[in-house]
């Protein structure tokens, strides 16, 4: 795994091989259903072990009863027990004992009472989205690290085996969405996340990377929200896509640090493309502040200096 370098957008209109990741061990949270259950669908159906965090127990164990070999554990991503308990279960259920992929997909919406206004005297506003997406995505975050360094140590070496962590974004992640300001910052953080790691993530043997999806219909939001939406004009992306998109990143090593956009297909042949907004390329000064950014705790000092 060479360091991290600013490179071409990743081709999102080839085929690829999935037969190397095959035998490898996944664990998705947010996994029973809506898109999750679609990185879970496409990961079993190449060959790799899928470990199921949701707090949805009947649909977990209903996804995990379908798709055999598979494991479904019932995880509250906010509760951090939950998820050392996930992680745990995917490195015993693993047929080598390791976690290779960690997908931090579970993520909620609903109406924002940060931006909320009734006129009356301001009320401590709800901050479940954070919870949820943001603080759940850091415990995930922290144990897919664990697993990663504990497997492949802190210097590159032939003997690390490669090792990815999936962020979610959205469109909310790069763009202006009006009237959520909850949900924006976490999927911007979400890109954050990847940003912090990207440069270091080398040393374990590992990438991190992003996928953002477009609307894509599930119980995210109402179905009416979705007509809504829908009658507007707007194309969807599809589940089935973000599936094929999850195993384009994980089955090529060379990708880290990159963003790809689950996008309708009529932006993208196969629904995702690399929109090659997270380098600012052509912008000369954006490069030279980052190399100021880093120039007191370079990279070669090591993942712990
Ligand atoms: N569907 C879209 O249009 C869309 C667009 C952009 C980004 N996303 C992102 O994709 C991800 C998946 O969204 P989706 O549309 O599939 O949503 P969904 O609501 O259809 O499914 C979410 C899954 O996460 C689980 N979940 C929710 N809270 C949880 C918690 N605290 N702990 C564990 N599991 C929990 C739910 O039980 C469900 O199985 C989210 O991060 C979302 O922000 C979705």
């Amino acid at each position: 795994m060479p360091p991290y370098s600013v490179s071409a957008p990743v081709s999102c209109d080839v085929d690829f091989e999935t037969k190397h990741i095959a035998r490898k061990t996944a664990v998705v949270t947010g996994g029973a259903s809506g898109i999750g259950g679609a990185y879970v669908r496409a990961l079993h159906a190449v060959g790799l072990t899928v470990v199921i965090g949701d707090r949805d127990l009947k649909r977990g164990e209903a996804l995990a009863a379908e798709l055999e070999g598979s494991r479904y554990v019932q995880c509250d991503v906010t509760n951090w027990d939950d998820q050392v308990r996930l992680f745990k279960t995917a490195a015993d259920v693993s047929p080598s004992g390791k976690i290779h992929y960690v997908v931090a997909n579970a993520g909620i919406t609903r109406d924002d009472e940060v931006f909320a206004f009734d006129g009356s005297e301001p009320k401590k506003p709800d901050l479940s989205i954070i919870e949820i997406s943001l603080h759940g995505t850091l415990y995930t975050t922290k144990l897919a690290l664990h697993y990663f360094i504990s497997q492949n140590g802190t210097e590159p070496s032939p003997e690390q085996e490669d090792t990815c962590l999936i962020l979610i974004g959205s469109g909310a992640a790069f763009l202006d969405v009006p009237r959520s300001p909850q949900y924006c910052s976490t999927k911007w953080a979400n890109r954050g996340i990847m940003h912090v790691l990207r440069r270091t993530a080398f040393l374990h043997g590992s990438r991190v990377n992003v996928i953002s999806p477009w609307y894509v219909r599930t119980s995210i939001l109402s179905q009416e929200t979705f007509d809504q939406v829908e009658q507007s004009g707007v194309e969807f992306a599809t589940k089935e896509d973000a599936g094929q998109c999850l195993l384009r990143i994980l089955s090529d090593p060379t990708v880290n640090g990159r963003s790809l956009f689950l996008s309708p297909r009529k932006w993208a042949p196969r629904g995702y493309l690399d929109l090659d907004h997270e380098d600012y390329p052509g912008n000369e000064l954006m490069q030279e502040i980052q190399a100021d950014q880093i120039r007191n705790a370079p990279v070669e000092l090591g993942l712990f200096p």
